[in-house]
């Protein structure tokens, strides 16, 4: 037990954080046209500052590293230029965000595609059934497989993607590692058949993460960059002989870039059919890290305090309590009732179910 509460703040790298409540990166497929930030976005990120760190949304590095319709990019000067007003609104309401980068890589479509071409993949190897498409609901398609050749150019998209989230005014830059998008596809066996140095060993597959965060460092200080993982996520055709490995040695190695955070999310399915798999994410690997840690997955008021005060974790991620009270720290605080997220309007519904959830002063009761 230690004296710390979701309400003490905290270091984070260079960054102070007036507590240790975080916004989890919410997918919530807002943008406009031409994948471009909205004020829109602007306003539901200003409302949401209190948190002790927003994470934004998963952003694509490139037009390749796009899955799904309506997500705002970080790949052109028009969309560094509006996310601008993003990172203004959250600053002036006294808050901190970090974006989120993202490659999708065999979660994708060829009708995402520029040119209509297959998504890529470390491996040609499909990850699942159907995907929603621009124009609806189509069979996965089977990846094409990278040639070694191109991953440089693929490090070199996150680091210009980087440098952009600089420029559009975030505070740091998260790399998303988790839930079966293209950096956990290299690091699982399943997904990574690879027989080049980006396959086959713990030390190879890891590989391509650790190129990407060593670029990632060459525009940031690595006081300002998190990354994500997602060591016990079976979704989307995920899976791995030896996780407590892999992510050991992964973790192992990033303890030597001094990042800002470790964010690292619990398991959000049943793992009775994944006995090898790590059932507590964050108490496993605790002892392996050595700077700030996050965990997120199915918190709630006092799952994210006995967390902390256990010392397993230093802050907590909240992701479908923040899209529904933008409040949150202060409802925490106070004891008073949460709105209830609704699902209908996670991705879809423009204002619905993204600025207009009440905050507490305007509830009556
Ligand atoms: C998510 N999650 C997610 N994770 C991520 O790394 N990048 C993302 O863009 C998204 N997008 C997203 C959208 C929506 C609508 C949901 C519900 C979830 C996962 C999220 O960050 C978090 O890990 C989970 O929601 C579990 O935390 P909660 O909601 O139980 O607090």
């Amino acid at each position: 037990m230690n004296s710390n509460t979701l309400f003490t703040p905290i270091k984070v790298g260079d960054l102070k954080l007036p507590n240790r409540m975080i916004m989890a990166p919410l997918t919530r497929r807002r943008a406009a046209e031409g994948n471009m930030p909205t004020d829109l976005m602007a306003e539901y990120y200003r409302q949401r500052a209190s948190a002790g760190l927003i994470i934004s949304e998963a952003t694509p590095i490139s037009p390749q590293a796009i899955g799904y319709n309506n997500l705002p990019g970080i790949f052109t000067q028009a969309q560094l230029e509006s996310w601008k007003k993003v990172t203004a609104a959250v600053h002036s309401n006294g808050g901190r965000i970090f974006m989120q980068l993202w490659h999708v890589g065999r979660i994708s479509h060829s009708l995402f595609q520029q040119g209509h071409v297959l998504p890529i993949a470390p491996s040609a190897i499909s990850a699942g059934e159907v995907i929603t498409t621009p124009e609806g609901s189509k069979k996965m398609e089977i990846p094409r497989a990278l040639e070694t050749g191109e991953i440089a150019g693929i490090v070199e998209d996150y680091r210009k993607a980087s440098a952009n989230a600089k420029e559009a005014g975030f505070d740091g830059v998260e790399i998303h590692g988790a839930n079966a998008y293209l950096i956990d596809q290299f690091l699982h066996q399943s997904s990574n058949h690879r027989t080049d140095e980006y396959g086959g060993s713990i030390e190879n597959r890891a590989r391509f993460a650790l190129y990407i965060v060593k670029a990632v460092c060459d525009i940031w200080s690595s006081q300002r960059v998190g990354i994500r993982l997602s060591p016990s996520n079976t979704r989307n055709g995920m899976d791995d002989p030896d996780p407590a490995g892999l992510f050991g040695y992964l973790i192992g190695q990033l303890n030597s870039f001094n990042l800002a955070y470790l964010h690292l999310v619990e398991p959000m399915m049943p793992l009775d059919n994944y006995p090898h798999m790590i059932h507590e994410v964050a108490r496993h690997f605790r002892p392996l890290w050595n700077g700030p840690l996050i965990t997120a997955g199915n918190y709630n008021y006092e799952k994210g305090q006995a967390v902390i005060m256990e010392g397993i974790a230093d802050m907590v991620a909240f992701g479908r309590l923040f899209i529904a009270n933008p409040d949150l720290p202060e409802r925490f605080a106070r004891q008073l009732p949460l709105n209830i997220p609704d699902t209908d309007t996670f991705y879809y519904g423009g204002e619905k179910g993204y600025i207009d959830y009440p905050k507490r002063e305007s509830v009556n009761d």
